[in-house]
């Protein structure tokens, strides 16, 4: 059944609790903590938008990184309310915490069409907890609740569950803001019957991260194109040798059940046929995780079936790039998720740009419905400058993974229904 949305309520006078996902990156610059990427704020603005229009009094809660119940100061939500402010136009008011009398006093005084920011409810361990004291403690605040926070739903914490379950036994309503309602609508519905040829990209380091949604995507693709690191998992499979490439020695099981399920559904899978190839070169230097930084050398296509054993695999080869290209440019729905290398490093970066491109190129040219599962992949798209030319983008990450699994999101189920 269909979640309650923003356009369903009249929220007039009253006090909104909306949970939004403002984890955004930030980086330390003069001491001051600066935004380096505001697409999740800018994400949330029809919501903000609609409901400043309906005359609601606004609280908005989020978390920012992972501060395990301490007051960390660089994870502090206060630069992401001077920046939403910017681009609201009007004034955000922020309180530097999320529960008790300074925010209940703060939260009543909210003209209407009023926003308060909180601070990071992960201050409190109680957050990730679920604890429902807490959870009772922040909904002091909300007569209706609302949840933008689709990157955040796969949580069951108090902000993104708790709440709403004690705003519904209140009796009262508890909607998806417009975002949420897009998420669900590209990832969910359109993906659920898509238009065909249905073209799903997968890429990224690891098989264990997305063979769940290998798994269910067999169930619906015609054509499933893999690359990144995780490729070498399936080429090793199929019994290739792949160097010092980075691999899941223990999963190559999954891959070969996850072949053998497409073959008998009649699933194309690819596989890169060729790759770029480096010499990694251990350094003096070591990485945060006390390992030597390797430098990677010689970087060379390679055409044949094995990878020499000096040798890393680090993106897909040019004409890995064309066929994969091809496929997509005859898909009507396309679905991606993870690069096809390193794509950090712009020497690795060729294969990724290239599906990119061709991504962006079935959806202006050809029609084609192209939604892109959040991640690394929206990461790349935007670094080409190609992000507004896509269908959609997810700002989910474990959230739309999980989601593309069919997992049921606690923050997704603890909406009230239409
Ligand atoms: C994200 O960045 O994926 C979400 O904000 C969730 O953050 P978390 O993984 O720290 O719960």
């Amino acid at each position: 059944m269909a979640k309650l949305t923003v356009r369903d309520l009249n929220t007039h006078g009253k006090r909104v609790f909306l949970r939004v996902d403002y984890n955004v990156p930030l980086e330390e610059k003069d001491g001051a903590m600066v935004i380096t990427d505001d697409t999740r704020i800018k994400a949330t603005l029809p919501t903000l938008r609609l409901l400043i229009a309906q005359g609601a009094k606004l609280i908005l809660a989020a978390h920012l990184g992972r501060p395990k119940g301490q007051r960390e100061a660089t994870m502090s939500l206060r630069p992401i309310a001077a920046r939403l402010a910017e681009l609201l136009g009007c004034k955000v008011n922020f309180v530097d915490d999320c529960i008790g009398e300074k925010v209940e006093k703060l939260a009543g005084e909210l003209p209407p069409g009023g926003v308060l920011l909180l601070e990071n409810v992960r201050y409190y361990n109680e957050e990730e907890a679920n604890d429902p004291v807490f959870a009772e403690k922040l909904a002091k605040v909300a007569d209706i609740y609302v949840n933008d926070a689709f990157g955040a739903a796969h949580r069951a914490h108090a902000s993104t569950e708790g709440v709403a379950r004690i705003v519904a036994k209140r009796g009262g309503k508890c909607a998806a803001g417009l975002l949420m309602e897009l998420e669900l609508k590209f990832l969910g519905d359109e993906l659920d019957q898509p238009a065909r040829p249905f073209v799903v990209i997968l890429g990224g380091a690891k098989v264990s991260d997305k063979i769940k949604v290998i798994d269910r995507l067999l169930d619906k693709a015609d054509t499933i194109l893999i690359g990144g690191a995780m490729a070498y998992t399936f080429k090793l499979a199929q019994g290739f040798q792949i160097g010092q490439s980075l691999v899941e020695k223990d999963k190559t099981d999954v891959a070969l059940a996850a072949l053998e399920k497409a073959k008998r559904r009649g699933v194309q899978f690819l596989l890169p046929t060729d790759n770029i190839c480096v010499t990694p070169v251990k350094t003096d230097k070591l990485n945060k995780k006390g390992r030597p930084i390797l430098d990677l050398t010689n970087p060379r296509t390679n055409a044949e079936a094995n990878i020499p054993a000096s040798e890393e695999g680090v993106d897909i080869g040019p004409a890995t790039a064309a066929k994969f290209r091809e496929v997509i440019l005859g898909a009507k729905t396309i679905l991606w998720n993870g690069p096809m290398g390193i794509f950090e490093d712009k020497r690795f970066a060729v294969g990724t740009n290239a599906v990119a491109q061709a991504v962006v190129d079935a959806t202006q040219q050809n029609g084609a419905k192209s939604i892109i599962g959040g991640g690394d992949s929206v990461k790349a798209l935007n670094k080409a400058g190609m992000g507004d030319r896509v269908t959609f983008m997810s700002t989910g990450g474990g959230a739309s993974l999980e989601f593309l699994e069919g997992i049921a999101l606690p923050g997704v189920a603890a909406l009230s229904e239409k």
